[in-house]
């Protein structure tokens, strides 16, 4: 069969996915999001009536009122489809093949997917942590060069440029476009949305998906040199936002931003915790200006799997470079769920005790003792006979709780009174598990099938008991 065939710049490029972890999702911390801004503004959109939808947007009102915000003319704003549509418009207006952008690595991952889709030509200079290479991206600087973009904080790794990089760059690249992103600016130290203004060939990104929790609107903007956002304007649709998102993005900006600086400074604390809490637990958490904190870890996938498995989404990047084992964890901005998300950790990489169910799994004496040495062996049963079943295998458990029908949570929640892993041959019990906070290990068995246990949220499912000996801290 024929096949229309895609450009060259398309070809052999995969659609953008993220592969969901294990486990029933219910704290999404895997894609930098804000918290919900306030409920009213659902309500204040329905007041708007049927014309909000039967007329074509028109940004005007929402680039005039981010213009006075910034202190710039409106023609120097232009309102986009999230910060990504920016980007995307970037490249489409400066590369084409034969021309170059220079951008850190590891970065946004859109930056080189634009790049690409625009035919230019990627010139990727290593920033794994720390000071922003100034030093490299002089040096990579040729006739080529058309576009410089500067992720600050970068993602993944929060780290920050400064503005005195910012003028360096852009006085050694005159005729080239200095890309600003400035998506997390908001949880940074420094803002360096005024310094990107001041400069003659800079743009600042900016976007309303994180500190102001509206990913879901698709608003960003980017805001410069007249003659640049106008070829920027050039290079995509007119109508790329709808209307309902620019009514409630205007709305939400109008409202005011002291809900936003609270939330702000609550994600400075608890990065802040979460980057000291990762240290203890043995990760690698690099130093974040960001609302997410880039840690390595022995298995990173592991970690991912069993935070999954509790319920908490977080971000890995198995196949890119420089990101082997990494994590990217999003600061929740909310009390409640960074306890949990700190629990969720210490029973994840400080596992004190495995609890067995004993019911339902065969335990061989030589990984009994095995993992026992590893860490605190318990077991819990509702056969009052457990014990001598077990035989001379019952020695290796330090407890084994008998619980009666029913009685399994009590006994499961006496077992997880630390960090717990429970292994469990039935898809209930692993349920029961992840709600004492233990995290669920399934058992295939003649009676279950990794499917089954897979669904029921099991972080992973092993087919021979000492193969938690991997998996253990
Ligand atoms: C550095 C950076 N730039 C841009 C974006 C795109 O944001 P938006 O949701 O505004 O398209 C993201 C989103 O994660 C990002 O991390």
């Amino acid at each position: 069969m024929s096949h229309p065939r895609p450009s060259p710049a398309v070809e052999g490029v995969k659609p953008y996915s993220v592969t969901p972890p294990p486990g029933v999702i219910d704290l999404k911390l895997d894609g930098n999001e804000g918290v919900a801004p306030p409920g009213g503004l659902l309500a204040e959109l329905s007041a708007l009536g049927p014309d909000v939808l039967r007329r074509y947007p028109d940004a005007r009102p929402l680039e005039h009122l981010l213009a006075r915000r910034l202190g710039v003319r409106p023609e120097q704003v232009l309102v986009t489809a999230g910060a990504d549509e920016a980007l995307d418009r970037a490249c489409r207006a400066f590369l084409t093949p034969g021309r170059e952008l220079i951008a850190p690595s590891p970065s946004f991952e859109m930056i080189p997917r634009y790049v690409r889709l625009a035919g230019g030509e990627l010139i990727a200079v290593p920033w794994p942590r720390g000071d922003y290479p100034v030093g490299e991206v002089l040096s990579r600087i040729t006739p080529r060069t058309a576009v410089i973009a500067v992720v600050t904080p970068n993602n993944p790794t929060g780290a920050v440029a400064s503005a005195e990089h910012l003028r360096t760059l852009s006085d050694a690249a005159p005729k080239a476009l200095l890309l600003v992103d400035l998506a997390y600016t908001e949880f940074a130290d420094e803002d360096l949305t005024a310094t990107a203004l001041a400069l003659p060939n800079a743009v600042a990104v900016r976007t309303l998906s994180k500190a102001y929790g509206l990913a879901g609107l698709r608003v960003g903007y980017v805001a410069g040199p007249e003659a640049v956002i106008g070829w920027m304007r050039a290079a995509g649709g007119p109508y790329s936002v709808s209307r309902p998102s620019l009514a409630l993005a205007a709305m939400r900006l109008e409202a005011g931003d002291a809900d936003v600086r609270a939330f702000v400074s609550r994600v400075r604390e608890e990065r802040a915790r979460l980057h000291s809490q990762l240290a203890e637990l043995g990760a690698e958490p690099i130093a974040s200006q960001a609302n997410f904190v880039l840690a390595r870890f022995r298995d990173a996938a592991w970690v991912r799997d069993a935070l999954g498995s509790l319920g908490i989404a977080v971000r890995c990047f198995p196949a890119q470079p420089g990101l082997e084992n990494c994590l990217r964890i999003t600061c929740p901005g909310d009390a409640a769920a960074c306890e949990r998300l700190l629990s969720a950790l210490q029973h994840v990489l400080q596992c004190k005790a495995v609890c067995v169910d004993l019911d339902r799994v065969p335990v061989r004496p030589d990984a009994a003792h095995a993992l026992a040495k590893r860490c605190r062996l318990a077991g819990c049963s509702s056969d009052p006979e457990v014990r001598e079943r077990l035989g001379g295998v019952a020695e290796a458990f330090e407890a084994i709780a008998v619980a009666g029908p029913g009685g399994l949570r009590t006994a499961l929640a006496d077992a997880a009174r630390g960090p717990t892993w429970l292994v469990s041959a039935d898809a209930d019990t692993l349920r029961l598990a992840r709600s004492v906070g233990a995290v669920p290990v399934g058992l295939t068995t003649a009676d279950a099938t990794p499917e089954e246990l897979h669904e029921a949220g099991a972080a992973r499912v092993l087919t021979d008991l000492m193969q938690l000996e991997e998996l253990l801290p």
